[in-house]
């Protein structure tokens, strides 16, 4: 039996942006917030803004206000508390995190120019420090047949010719924030143990994680990270490491701090409180708002599959557009980040004229109908162009021109509507012709 669809009126009455004309279409840079969220923060520093930790009544409320957000968030990706710590940021995790590595010079680490930058920087940075080799990881046009410059992917058979004896270190992101394509980290882990046992796995989850269910441990991986705020949540960032990995870290803590948990290691002073405090009112939305948490998440990947088949479709109609990434709407491989580039047109330009014809009033509907959207003249779409921080992908993989415009992205969540995604059609439309 098919799962009910997501109850999406029910959805956007709990983002408060979202009663707004702006279509947000660029939420892989960050969604919106939900409102139990933002009351949530506004309660903690009303309520409870003081240290965590002391014997006194509004200390106490805090710490297990804290405690409750850190217990939120390892329940959300399945993993134990002590393998989690909550951060800034990705980047600043991924940073932080590769202070506490070190491997024997002439090391080999496997870096993917798939990636965003934020998996990537650091571990250059640290292969200067500690000597070690970067051997990068990018599809072949030179040697594997079925290679298509516009649709990249990591594969087990792209990697493994890479691993050797001295490998050390992997880091590659399980979705692109560019092509939407999903990696198979699964396989990928299994394809290292196979090679190199001791070689630690680093996945960056950012662009994955507010489109899917993380159960963090079944991936085999060392290090995985997402950001709170592409996941409706706070601004902050969330870091799991496996006992192998934790056990390679040494601590950044003071010296008289414990070092057995990753918070203790990696945690300085701790995540914002108020910040963390609001994880259970993201992880409570996604347990309540269609009955419990597997169900909210089988309807999130149906309903992104509605959404992706009508951009896709679209978009494959037209002979100037080049989709970056899976053409397939099959939400098994991709999620609803989509960038395209237009032949004969700049991508700065075509968002620019989308931003211009702002105030698309009607729609069309499916069935051929013009549809009333509701929302006046003032409709805004956010869409964006650039290259997202994965200039290596933009540049060195997909051939886009140097320091150039990248690619146009439109990177659709859950609570977008088919009515926003054909009232962006028409824009297009009327954009590209
Ligand atoms: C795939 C990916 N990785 C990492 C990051 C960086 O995340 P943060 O802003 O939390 O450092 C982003 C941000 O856009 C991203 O899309």
């Amino acid at each position: 039996m098919a799962a009910a669809a997501l109850p999406i009126d029910e959805i956007r009455s709990r983002f408060p942006a979202l009663q707004q004309a702006q279509v947000f279409l660029d939420n892989a840079g960050g969604s919106q917030t939900l409102g139990s969220v933002i009351t949530a923060i506004h309660d903690y520093l009303t309520k409870n803004n003081v240290q965590l930790g002391a014997s006194y009544t509004s200390s106490k409320l805090s710490t297990d206000l804290y405690n409750k957000g850190y217990k939120a968030a390892a329940e959300h990706i399945h993993a134990p508390e002590d393998s989690i710590v909550i951060g800034p940021s990705t980047t600043q995790l991924f940073r932080n995190l590769s202070y506490t590595l070190t491997f024997p010079a002439g090391s080999e680490i496997i870096l993917s120019k798939l990636d965003h930058e934020a998996n990537v920087a650091s571990w250059v940075d640290l292969a200067q420090r500690c000597n070690l080799t970067v051997k990068w990881w990018l599809p072949d046009q030179s040697t594997e047949r079925s290679f298509n410059k516009s649709n990249p992917k990591l594969t087990p058979e792209n990697l493994s010719p890479l691993l050797s004896s001295k490998t050390v270190f992997v880091a590659c992101t399980h979705a692109s924030n560019i092509l939407g394509t999903i990696h198979d980290i699964k396989a990928l882990a299994k394809t290292i143990r196979a090679h190199c046992p001791e070689a630690l796995f680093c996945v960056d989850a950012v662009a994955y994680a507010p489109h899917r269910q993380v159960r963090v441990v079944d991936l085999d991986v060392d290090f995985y990270s997402f950001s709170w705020y592409k996941v409706y949540g706070p601004h902050i960032a969330q870091l799991y490491a496996s006992t192998r990995g934790l056990k390679a870290m040494r601590s950044l803590g003071h010296y008289f701090n414990g070092s057995s948990s990753l918070q203790d290691k990696l945690g300085l002073a701790g995540g914002s409180y108020e910040l963390v405090a609001a994880i259970p009112a993201v992880t409570d939305y996604f347990c309540k708002v269609a009955g419990s948490q597997n169900l909210f998440w089988t309807q999130v990947k149906g309903h992104e599959e509605q959404l992706q088949k009508l951009l896709l479709a679209y978009l494959t109609s037209n002979d100037r557009v080049t989709i970056l990434g899976e053409q397939d709407h099959n939400t098994d491989v991709r999620v609803t980040t989509v960038s395209f580039i237009v032949q004969g047109r700049r991508s700065r330009e075509v968002v620019e004229a989308v931003d211009q014809a702002a105030g698309y009033k009607q729609a069309i509907l499916s069935d051929g109908k013009d549809g009333d959207m509701g929302l006046g003249e003032s409709r805004q779409f956010g869409i964006r162009w650039g290259h997202f921080y994965s200039k290596r992908l933009c540049e060195e993989v997909l051939g886009l021109e140097k320091d150039g415009e990248g690619v146009i992205r439109v990177s659709m969540v859950h609570y977008n509507t088919v009515e926003e995604v054909q009232s962006l059609i028409e824009a297009f439309r009327q954009v590209l012709g």
